[in-house]
C-alpha cells in the first residue's frame, strides 16, 4: 500500500471488457487469482485490536428520513453503491472494503474509479489498471473482486464503437480532435462518459449467471464531495443540452440508473470538523438534487484509551498523582515529577480529542443515516486490514 505506480498504458482500450463484456476468457482471467501467484486468498485478520464493533454504532434511523423511495436505511442492497468523502478521507480504501464486503459469499462486485490515479491499484496491490476489467481480489465464499479503471477517452472510443459502429473509432478520433473535444473542451460530456460506462457495468447482462447480470454490484471510487453532485447531476446538464440522440440517451440512462433506488450514495468522512462540515454540506446537497443518500462511514476512528471518569478527570487536571507514579512504576520505570506531569498532559490531550469526536459524532448523527464506523489502522493500511474492514462493514450491516 502506499507504493507509487505508474499511469496504465494506453493500449488496448478499446472494447466491452470484463465479465461478460466480450473478452476473450484468456484475457478475462488475467487478474490476480488468489493464492496461486502470491497473492494472499484471504488473509486471516489480525488480532482484534480495537474490539469488535461497539452495538448501536449503526445510528437508529427514523422511517421518515425515506425520500421519494430513495433512501434506505441499510443494509444495502443496492447494485451501485457511490462512495465520496472529503479528500483523503479514505474514499478509496472504503470503496475497496465495501467491494469485498459485498462480495463475500460468492457474488461478483465491480470496483471502479474515474480519476485517472491508479488509486485501486494502489489499494489492492496490483500493477496499475488498464481500461479493461481485471479480477483483483477473491473475497470469503468464492466472491470475485474485479476492477476497473474508466477514463474518459477510453468510454468514448467504446461508446462511439458501440453507438456507431466505428472499428477505428481511435485512429480517425485522433486525427479530428473528438478525443480533446470530449476530454478538455467539454468536462460535462466527459463526464456523462464516464459515468455512462458505470451504468453500461451495472445494467450489463449475462445468460451465464444465476442473476442474469455480469455483476451483482458496483462500486464506485467517486470524486470528492466538493465535486460528486455536479459528477453524478451532469447527466442531467447534458440532458439538457442535447434534446436527442445517443448522448441524450445515455445521459438518461444515467439518470435512470440513479434514479431508480438501484443507487446509494455513502459518505465517508473522519471525525474532525472539517471533513464532518463537508459530509453535512454534501448530504444537503444530494438531497436537494434528489440524489439517494446512503449511509455515512466514520473512518479512522480511535479507540478512547481511558475510562469515561478518568477522560473528564484527565481534561480537567484532576487525574490521580499516585495512580500515575504506581503505573510508571508497573512499566519498570522512575515516577519522577517530570514523567508524571507529561503523563497528565498527554491525558488531558487525549480526552481532548476524544471529546471534539464525540462533537463531530453527534453532528453525523443529526444526518439521520446509518453511521459505520473502521478503526484507526495504527500500523497503516494492507490487505489483510483491507478484508478486516469489510468484515467489520459486514458485521455493522452495512451489507446483506
Ligand atoms: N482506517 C484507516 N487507518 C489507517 N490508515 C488509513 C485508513 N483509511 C485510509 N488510510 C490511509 O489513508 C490514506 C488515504 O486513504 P485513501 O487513499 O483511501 O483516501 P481517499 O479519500 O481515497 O484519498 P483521495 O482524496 O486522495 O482520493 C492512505 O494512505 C490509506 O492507506
Ligand atoms: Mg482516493
Amino acid at each position: 500500500m502506499g507504493r507509487r505506480v505508474p499511469r496504465a498504458g494506453r493500449a488496448s482500450r478499446v472494447g466491452r471488457t470484463g465479465p461478460g463484456g466480450g473478452l476473450p476468457a484468456r484475457r478475462r482471467r488475467c487478474g490476480r487469482q488468489p493464492g496461486a501467484d502470491g497473492v494472499r486468498a484471504v488473509p486471516s485478520p489480525r488480532p482484534d485490536r480495537w474490539g469488535e464493533p461497539v452495538p448501536g454504532t449503526v445510528t437508529a434511523v427514523a422511517a421518515d428520513s425515506e425520500r421519494n423511495g430513495e433512501e434506505g436505511t441499510g443494509p444495502w442492497r443496492r447494485r451501485l453503491h457511490v462512495v465520496t468523502g472529503k479528500g483523503g478521507t479514505g474514499k478509496t480504501t472504503v470503496a475497496g472494503a465495501l467491494a469485498l464486503a459485498l462480495a463475500t459469499g460468492g457474488q461478483r462486485v465491480l470496483l471502479a474509479e474515474v480519476e485517472g490515479r491508479q488509486q485501486i491499484a494502489q489499494v489492492f496491490d496490483t500493477p496499475p489498471l488498464p481500461y479493461r476489467e481485471r479480477k483483483v481480489a477473491s473475497a470469503p465464499g468464492g466472491g470475485e473482486v474485479y476492477a476497473l479503471a474508466v477514463d474518459a477517452e477510453g468510454a468514448l472510443l467504446e461508446y462511439l464503437e458501440m453507438f456507431y459502429n466505428l472499428r477505428s473509432a481511435g485512429r480517425v478520433l485522433g486525427r479530428i480532435g473528438a478525443i480533446d473535444f470530449a476530454t478538455t473542451i467539454a468536462p460535462g460530456v466527459r463526464d456523462v462518459l464516464l459515468t455512462g460506462k458505470i451504468k453500461e457495468a451495472v445494467n450489463r447482462p449475462d445468460g451465464t449467471r444465476p442473476s442474469g447480470l455480469a455483476y451483482d454490484a458496483v462500486v464506485l471510487d467517486a470524486p470528492p464531495t466538493g465535486r460528486i453532485v455536479r459528477f453524478l447531476n451532469v447527466s442531467h446538464e447534458v440532458a439538457g443540452l442535447a434534446k436527442m440522440g445517443p448522448i441524450r440517451a445515455q445521459a438518461d440512462g444515467v439518470l435512470k440508473v440513479l434514479h431508480s433506488g438501484q443507487t446509494a450514495v455513502h459518505l465517508v468522512t473522519l471525525l474532525e470538523e472539517m471533513p464532518v462540515q463537508e459530509t453535512v454540506d454534501a448530504v444537503a446537497e444530494l438531497r436537494a438534487a434528489n440524489l439517494p443518500v446512503g449511509g455515512v462511514v466514520v473512518n479512522m476512528v480511535r479507540p478512547s484509551l481511558l475510562a469515561p471518569a478518568d477522560l473528564r478527570a484527565a481534561r480537567e487536571g484532576s487525574l490521580d498523582v499516585e495512580e500515575i507514579a504506581a503505573g510508571i512504576k508497573e512499566a519498570g520505570l522512575e515516577p519522577t515529577a517530570e514523567l508524571i506531569a507529561e503523563i497528565a498532559w498527554e491525558a488531558a490531550q487525549h480526552a481532548e480529542r476524544v471529546a471534539l469526536q464525540e462533537r463531530q459524532r453527534a453532528e453525523v448523527a443529526r444526518l439521520n443515516r446509518p453511521v459505520y464506523d473502521l478503526p484507526l489502522a495504527a500500523d497503516g493500511m494492507d490487505m489483510g486490514m483491507l478484508y478486516r474492514f469489510a468484515e467489520l462493514l459486514r458485521a455493522q450491516r452495512m451489507v446483506p
